[in-house]
């Protein structure tokens, strides 16, 4: 059977790189490839794609359900505020997207990282959710790398000063900020090998080459147990690459494929001969 085969369709390949534009992502064809070829990448609903996250990281299941915690956040006033106040009137569901930033508050608040980093960072959307779980938390801190965007350079189509980066981030979360200007083929590298990190989140320059750069590195500088996510995976192939490549699974929810993650994970083998940076 095609779904049960690790085999990659180099005919679809082309396919997917044809498809790139973000807009496309939800065309019933592109869902199609990714259930019968991609099998090494699933498809879920919104609860199924949190559970099975959080029980490859943490062994259990969650203690609290996805809408739970989606109804947590539409109850956070400093991140509703800042939302409003830089954006406009824009409707709650943007924050409580089960498959967009909703799933990243739910996944931290079950299995309360320490340490996240995220590349790609801009005006703090995402960051300022996930540093409104790690105020729920009460624990753990946000790495942001990101150089500030010059439209039609870098995969961006805007320019933002230096100034505006976070600007969507409440003053009450920035205590547990770190933000660090620069080239993440700088510093991601030095900052996953300074910090114990727990999650990784992508979104940067979307090429190929800096996504599987990214992905791999985080995949040898980060423990086992540990997530690894994307945003825009859908641009290229570099993901369905990535995972294929080291056999992990890839897990997406159904309605937002761009937005992906997998648990890191390492054979016998390789555990026996050596993880992480030897000294
Ligand atoms: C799509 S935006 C990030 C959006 C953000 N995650 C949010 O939720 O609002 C991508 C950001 O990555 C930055 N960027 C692009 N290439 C980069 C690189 N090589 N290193 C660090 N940041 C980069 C861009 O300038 C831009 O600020």
């Amino acid at each position: 059977m095609k779904n049960q085969s690790d085999d990659f369709k180099p005919g679809f390949l082309k396919v997917l790189s044809l498809m790139r534009r973000k807009e496309r992502v939800r065309s019933p064809i592109w869902k199609w490839i990714l259930a019968h070829y991609y099998p090494r990448h699933r498809l879920l609903d919104g609860p199924s794609f949190f559970e099975s996250l959080v029980f490859n990281v943490t062994g259990h299941a969650p203690q609290n359900s996805l809408a739970h915690y989606l109804t947590e956040i539409a109850n956070c006033d400093p991140l509703r505020d800042a939302y409003r106040n830089t954006l406009g009137d824009i409707p709650d569901r943007r924050i409580t997207n089960p498959a967009l930033t909703g799933f990243y508050y739910a996944l931290i608040r079950e299995t309360r990282p320490s340490c996240i980093v995220e590349t790609g960072t801009s005006i703090g959307s995402n960051t300022a959710l996930l540093l409104s779980a790690l105020a729920a938390n009460d624990m753990g801190e946000v790495i942001s790398i990101d150089i500030p965007s010059r439209a039609g350079t870098l995969t961006m189509d805007s320019t933002l000063p230096l100034e505006a980066i976070g600007a969507l981030i409440p003053a009450e979360f920035r205590g547990r900020w770190r933000y660090l200007a620069g080239d993440a083929k700088v510093l991601l590298p030095r900052v996953l090998i300074e910090n114990d990190v727990d999650i990784f989140i992508h979104d940067s320059l979307h090429t190929r080459t800096h996504m599987s750069f990214e992905y791999s590195v985080a995949r040898a500088l980060m423990r086992p147990n540990t997530v690894i996510a994307t945003d825009d995976a859908m641009w290229n192939s570099a993901w369905l690459e990535f995972v294929h490549t080291h056999r992990l699974v890839s897990l997406s929810c159904n309605r937002n494929p761009n937005l992906c993650a997998t648990v890191n994970s390492f054979d016998a083998f390789e555990v026996s001969q050596g993880l992480g940076v030897q000294t």
